[in-house]
């Protein structure tokens, strides 16, 4: 048996291999259960003892070294067929992963912040329990004051400590009916002049319906200064509804009363699908959205009234204006077209996944 000449032809079978799979077929001609290596190291039991010994050295350290190009060889293969060889089809659809929603409300107050942002107005926040003086007495509703039957309110049981000075005017717990309370707390803390928004929950006492729920989501406004006028209002609010629902829709100003505004008014925007006429082209049918009027009304609004600017501690006549507040989910149901408000809060599922 001549190993010199065997291991240069392993050698460069090995290395002359060039692909993975020929590799292991060169491999398997020699150490494999049929491979001559192999065949040698069986035949070495019918050798002498001196014989088997010498031998069975020699072919030992031949097949370990032939192992060892072997791996070497293997890897500098995979290397290159990993580079070279390999090819990805970037058409193969993939493969979708769950991922969480962002409530529909989330989504509609980001973009209203977004929008105001724009507008120069910070975000102010204040707290969903309320005490009675903010939610009503600050705000031009002293006990008695029939505009406090018009929000039905969840009373709460207990207290502030009235001993402590700051709790003093605070009267009961509620859970706040609107933002508007946020008004007085960031009022009493700034001086104007400042623009700001309350996105925040507000709870009523009131039945269900499609329309209304127990739980809803406000975004107050409040911008006051030296000269702020009813026209930067409507301003400001109809840029807030074209970027919010798109070139075209306009807003008009009706005479309302809230007793912490003076004028008040609520703000309808042209209706955004029959676009203000009561009419659906398209369907050829009156519009149900609008209920043919052309308009929907989208939030309560006016010059905040001077007791209010006294409650949070500013003189009489130093400053002067404009507050709003919308209802989110109005906002949300007009613009992915929602039906039920109760859906809003109902955790269904198959709601929350088209978001
Ligand atoms: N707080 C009023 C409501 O919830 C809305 C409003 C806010 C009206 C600010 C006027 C000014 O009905």
């Amino acid at each position: 048996m001549d190993l010199d000449s065997l291991e240069q032809e392993v050698t460069s079978a090995l290395s002359h291999a060039s692909s993975l799979d020929k590799l292991e077929e060169v491999f398997r001609a020699y150490l494999g259960r049929k491979g001559k290596i192999t065949f040698h190291l069986r035949e070495l039991s019918h050798l002498s003892p001196n014989e088997r010994v010498k031998q069975g050295k020699a072919l030992n350290n031949l097949r370990d070294k032939i192992k060892e190009l072997y791996e070497e060889q293997k890897l500098k293969l995979q290397k290159q067929e990993g580079e070279e060889g390999e090819w990805t089809d970037v058409t193969v659809p993939g493969k979708r992963l769950p991922t969480g929603h962002m409530h529909p409300l989330s989504r509609i107050q980001m973009q209203a912040q977004e929008i105001f942002h724009g507008m120069g107005f910070a975000v102010a926040h204040g707290p969903e329990i309320e005490t009675e003086w903010y939610n009503f007495d600050a705000l031009n509703m002293p006990v008695d004051h029939p505009a406090r039957d018009m929000q039905d309110t969840f009373w709460l049981k207990g207290e502030l400590d009235k001993q402590k000075p700051e709790n003093k005017k605070s009267g009961r717990l509620l859970l706040r009916t609107h933002t508007s309370p946020v008004q007085v707390r960031y009022m009493e803390k700034n001086t104007p002049p400042f623009r700001i928004i309350a996105p925040g929950r507000a709870f009523r006492h009131e039945a269900t319906d499609a329309r209304h729920d127990a739980n809803m989501h406000q975004l107050e406004g409040l911008m006051v200064g030296k000269d702020v006028s009813v026209t930067n209002m409507k301003a400001v609010l109809e840029e807030f509804f074209r970027l919010f629902f798109g070139e075209g829709v306009t807003a008009r100003l009706r005479p309302s009363y809230f007793p912490f505004v003076e004028p008040g008014f609520e703000v309808d925007m042209s209706c955004v699908i029959c676009k203000g006429r009561g009419y659906v082209l398209s369907e050829s049918k009156h519009c149900s959205t609008c209920g043919q009027a052309g308009w929907i009304e989208m939030m309560g609004a006016g010059m905040v009234h001077q007791n209010v600017f006294t409650a949070a501690g500013y003189k009489q006549g130093d400053w002067q204006g404009f507050a709003f507040g919308m209802g989110l989910d109005r906002l949300a149901m007009m613009k992915y077209q929602i039906h039920d408000i109760r859906l809003l809060y109902s955790g269904d599922l198959s709601l929350l996944d088209q978001f």
